[in-house]
């Protein structure tokens, strides 16, 4: 249901009764009244058992040594008609195998039946259409366009989809049986989507990770990072255990004398130099009770507010309560200084569905020219660094194209003189001005600029004078960078932020100490990353 109907397999023909020949049932519409008979008709059970023999005419049927194996949905048809008997006596059509297609995804053209679902995923889910049918007739291949490679953000999806075990993962290839995997249920922990993941795992060792099913969310997709890049959890220089320098040699200890030496040398170095002296490193990778905990004994015990992470060159509000559902809904585009397939790759299939089956609006706006801008309805690029700028020129175009306070020179000020970008600024504030629901993204760009807050502020400003500031199916994406970033703001690690991110004001400070059972919060704000590796090196 995720792909559009096309009927390519043959093996769900039924018949329905008043039609005149059998139907390939996931190309009908349900009607009332219809009566369709699957396994009770003759005629639709020997057809279903016809097309499979032509399927196998050049499948090789080796499910023995295939990664498909034990989650094939043409090993399971053969199975159901197993007394399938080839006809074909010739020779099956031979291939070298595997053909490295890309870096990720090695193609056994033998296995494959020619259904097309990796060639429409592309095109239709994706939106980066690479794959196709080569050749014709029995030399029908499938392989990337002329000269390339099956570069996309999300071709690990091909093999799930792929009903054979034609495109399989070359880091998953011959690793285990598909049974032998226990399957943990996860959160993929790279980027703000939070996409659910299945580990795969056998005998302690991942050997693969596949989407996890949420409608919600990623529905049934991974990106290519989300689904490939798990090799660093075999990484020599993980730490498996705690470890002490000794003497200048690094020793495993446990965690009871790990602990025992970390809290004595804090208290010691806190009576010694001040509680400024100490800062405490959390991450966007760690979940909301470890975060929450770390910064509440650095504040509430050692009383400092250097709590942060290495990861703190940004900064949003992380505010915002659209679904990805609602992206779905949506008319108009806009990514400003967002690069959305590589920042929230998930969320590009969202805005990709509403451009392809709805005709949505695309507008881009970045320093860069971005690989999307095939879909875009408009592509502007900037000098980097001007975010600030662009996003006054565009709130006052759009106040142009709204006939209201026409500040025209303004406008030209800011993008000095009606140059040609003007007049394509001005067609983006028409297009947005058109929108019925309208959706910004700010990205990296606007959230790594130092003048972020104030970027945010124009661009909620922006959404305001397009009337949409109200509008639930509307709004200002801020992109958080890692897999939770919200929580580090949800949770005050932040130098300047308590949780529930609340500013270090008193009446706050208070409050949270009175729940913690503590006298009083340092009221200075803590020093950033950056200005913690400075006071390092000074
Ligand atoms: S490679 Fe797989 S998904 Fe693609 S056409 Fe062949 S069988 Fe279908
Ligand atoms: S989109 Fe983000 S959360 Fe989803 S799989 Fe990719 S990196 Fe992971
Ligand atoms: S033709 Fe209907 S599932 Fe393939």
């Amino acid at each position: 249901p995720r792909l559009e109907p096309v009927g390519m397999c043959r093996q769900c023909l039924v018949e329905i009764e008043g039609a005149r020949r059998l139907v390939a049932s996931c190309t009908q519409r349900v009607r009332e009244g219809m009566r369709v008979k699957v396994y009770t008709s003759q005629d639709a059970v020997e057809g279903r058992k016809a097309v499979l023999e032509f399927l196998l005419i050049n499948h090789p049927l080796d499910c023995p040594v295939c990664d498909k194996g034990g989650e094939c949905p043409l090993q399971n048809q053969y199975y159901f008609f197993s007394s399938a008997l080839s006809r074909f006596a010739e020779q099956k059509r031979r291939w070298p195998k595997p053909i490295p297609i890309s870096e990720n995804v090695l193609l056994d053209m033998e296995r494959c039946v020619l259904c097309r679902r990796c060639v429409r995923f592309c095109d239709e889910v994706a939106g980066e259409p690479v794959l196709e049918f080569m050749n014709r007739g029995w030399y029908t291949q499938v392989a990337p366009f002329f000269g390339e490679t099956f570069e996309s953000h999300f071709s690990g999806n091909t093999i799930d989809l792929c009903p054979v075990g034609a495109l399989t993962s070359r880091s998953f290839r011959f690793k285990a049986r598909v049974w032998e995997l226990t399957n943990f249920p996860s959160i993929c922990p790279y980027c703000a989507c939070g996409c659910n993941i299945l580990v795969g795992q056998r005998v302690n060792d991942i050997k693969r990770v596949t989407p996890g099913v949420n409608e919600a969310v990623n529905e049934a997709w991974l990106c290519d990072k989300g689904r490939f890049d798990y090799s660093y959890t075999r990484h020599e220089g993980r730490l498996q255990a705690p470890m002490l320098r000794r003497n200048g040699i690094w020793e495993e200890v446990s965690w009871g004398e790990a602990l025992d030496f970390v809290a004595q040398r804090l208290k010691a170095i806190v009576e010694e130099h001040g509680p400024g002296s100490v800062a405490a490193l959390g991450s966007p990778w760690c979940t909301n009770e470890e975060n929450y905990l770390l910064q509440r004994i650095f504040r509430g015990i050692l009383g400092t507010n250097n709590v942060t992470t290495k990861h703190d060159a940004w900064r949003s509000h992380g505010f915002g309560s659209l679904t990805f559902e609602a992206l779905e809904r949506a008319d108009v585009f806009l990514f400003f200084g967002a690069d959305v397939i590589e920042e929230l790759p998930i969320a590009w299939l969202r805005v990709y569905k509403a451009l392809r089956r709805r005709g949505a609006r695309l507008l881009l706006l970045h320093p860069r020219r971005l690989s999307v801008e095939r879909h875009a309805a408009l592509a502007l690029t900037y000098p980097e660094g001007q975010e600030l700028r662009w996003a006054q020129g565009l709130a006052l175009a759009v106040l142009e194209a709204k006939g209201r306070h026409p500040e025209v020179e303004r406008l030209r000020a800011i993008l000095q003189e009606a140059s040609e970008e003007a007049g394509r600024l001005r067609e983006m504030a028409e297009a947005l001005a058109q929108g019925e629901r309208v959706i910004l993204f700010a990205g990296k760009e606007v959230l790594h600029n130092s003048e972020a807050p104030h970027i945010l502020a124009m661009l909620r400003t922006l959404l305001d004078l397009l009337g949409k500031g109200e509008d639930k199916d509307s709004g200002l994406v801020e992109f958080l960078p890692y897999a939770n970033s919200r929580g580090t703001l949800d949770m005050g690690l932040w130098p300047d932020l308590l949780p529930g991110r609340r500013p270090l004001e008193e009446a706050a400070r208070a409050a949270v100490a009175e729940v913690w059972g503590v006298d009083l919060l340092p009221a200075e704000p803590g020093l950033s990353f950056a200005q913690l590796q400075e006071a390092g090196r000074a």
